[in-house]
């Protein structure tokens, strides 16, 4: 039996000590970071390849704001390479799936919606997607109230200016100035709608040059594999796709299997991008680095539905599992990012991990309860929650299941749930809105914590970080206290 000397650090038993600072405002600073050697982006925020939190609408609002989104892989090859191919289709300034309604709803069904989704206009949409009309909050309120339904008050398709799906910004900016337009919705041949591009999305996508993009200006975006042979196939298919990287995760990263894989992944695809984890060691992440990985995805059981450490009794508190694991890529004398996974539960902890040693975080829960996560959002006393699991969860387990088996599998028996041993839970997270809003506030943390150390860059972040061990005591001191917050 060995026991470590040294004691194993999470976020909140750290603070990061101030250091006089260059920086005059939080302008100042540069939040890129190298997610991998070949790919940077402008702020250092990965969301989690969970199936409570990225699929294709999450994976484009992050690269959109900046970030990147990886999307899980707990469906079956062919569903994924479509989660992967609606985010290579996305382009900044065109609204996907815009707020729809059908011609026979009612003018305050057509109001609530616009209310709900705090948008000024719905498309409105056939049976089989055809456009058939818009309707904008104008016509709404200046409709007389002897109109009874939406096709009553939209202005008619054959009425309507559009344009095909492949039209660039300048033509879209071209047309919506030349018709002094608000929205311009995007038809196929068959009249069915592929999108809608509005005046003010074009603006803001001119005024935000942070979108994370590829070499063809496609919005970038990773997709997770796991171990096995089917895993191989996977793979070929999503990078066929068009994924960015590839993010090998397994629960047990430091494992000869996944070692396996790596080295197989690497001989097949020599110039993809690939991520590989978890560990969270010395040893691990340089056996990783050793066998090829792009980037190393670090955190045994500091994730908010995470028990694997209560179930197993093993994992590594984050902030020494972070340094340990950029000495292990060091130990490989390769010069790649390493990914901090998990626990990120304020921009603070955000800073800390990069301080630390990671180039990137990624984040589950704090991002499971926005508008882009998958599943609705479900009311409870009142307020609204969207579900989180983890995917070790009793529940993620028996869906898994359920998918792979098909239909006839659908009614599992007892036993089936007997033998399921979850390293997760399930639970609700309060409904957040934007993921963008959220991002926001994390990057301006981020920025103000920057300052505070003195950096410029997330480099001279970590080369000036000096942590400083705190007790009980500072973590009660750090929180508001002593009021009653409003
Ligand atoms: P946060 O704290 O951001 O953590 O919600 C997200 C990360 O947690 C990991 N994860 C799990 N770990 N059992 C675990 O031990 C699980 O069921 C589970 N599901 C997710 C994963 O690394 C994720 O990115």
């Amino acid at each position: 039996m060995k026991i470590r000397q040294q004691k194993g650090l999470t976020f909140d038993d750290v603070l990061l000590v101030p250091k006089r600072s260059p920086l005059r405002s939080r302008r100042d600073v540069d939040t890129s970071a190298r997610l991998t050697p070949a790919i940077s982006l402008c702020i250092p925020i990965i969301s989690a390849n969970m199936d409570t939190v990225t699929e294709a609408k999450m994976a484009i609002a992050m690269a959109r704001a900046g970030g990147i989104g990886i999307i899980h892989r707990f469906m079956t090859v062919e569903q994924q390479a479509q989660q992967v191919s609606k985010v290579k289709r996305a382009r900044s300034f065109v609204v996907e799936d815009p707020c729809s309604i059908p011609p026979e709803a009612s003018i305050a069904e057509a109001t609530r919606l616009m209310d709900e989704h705090d948008v000024g206009g719905l498309v409105v949409l056939a049976a089989d997607r055809r456009l058939v009309g818009l309707l904008t909050r104008r016509d709404v309120l200046l409709a007389p109230s002897s109109l009874a339904s939406v096709a009553e008050a939209m202005t008619p398709a054959e009425r309507l200016v559009t344009a095909t799906p492949a039209i660039s910004p300048a033509e879209a900016q071209r047309i919506l100035y030349e018709h002094r337009l608000e929205k311009l919705p995007l038809v196929t041949e068959e009249g069915v709608l592929a999108g809608l591009i509005t005046a003010q999305d074009l603006i803001k996508s001119r005024k935000n040059p942070h979108a994370s993009v590829d070499a063809k200006g496609r919005l970038r975006m990773g997709a997770a594999i796991g171990v096995g042979t089917a895993e191989m196939r996977r793979a070929e298919v999503l990078l066929a796709a068009g994924t960015d990287v590839l993010v090998l995760d397994i629960a047990h990263g430091h494992a000869d299997h996944c070692l396996d894989m790596l080295v197989a992944l690497r001989q097949a695809f020599p110039a993809a991008q690939l991520i590989a984890g978890n560990v969270a060691t010395r040893e691990g992440a340089r056996d990783l680095a050793e066998a090829g990985a792009d980037a190393i995805k670090v955190g045994i059981g500091p994730g908010s539905i995470c028990t694997t450490r209560i179930v197993t009794g093993f994992g590594v508190p984050q902030i020494t599992a972070i340094t340990e694991s950029v000495a292990g890529v060091q130990d490989s004398g390769r010069d790649i990012p390493v990914i901090a996974d998990g626990g990120i539960k304020t921009s603070g902890d955000l800073v800390k991990a990069l301080a630390a040693g990671a180039s990137t975080v990624m984040i589950g829960s704090l991002f499971a309860g926005c508008e882009e996560s998958p599943g609705a959002h479900v009311i409870r006393h009142g307020q609204k929650f969207k579900v989180v699991r983890g995917m070790a969860s009793l529940g993620a387990a028996m869906g898994r299941k359920q998918a792979e088996g098909g239909e006839n599998e659908s009614a599992e028996s007892q036993e089936d749930w007997d033998k399921v041993v979850p390293e997760g839970v399930e639970a609700v997270v309060p409904y957040r809105g934007h993921v963008r809003e959220i991002l926001y506030q994390m990057v301006g943390g981020l920025r103000s914590g920057m300052s505070y150390g003195g950096a410029r860059t997330i480099a001279e972040l970590r080369t000036n970080a000096e942590f400083i061990e705190i007790t009980a005591a500072g973590v009660r001191e750090s929180h508001s206290h002593d009021v009653n917050t409003v």
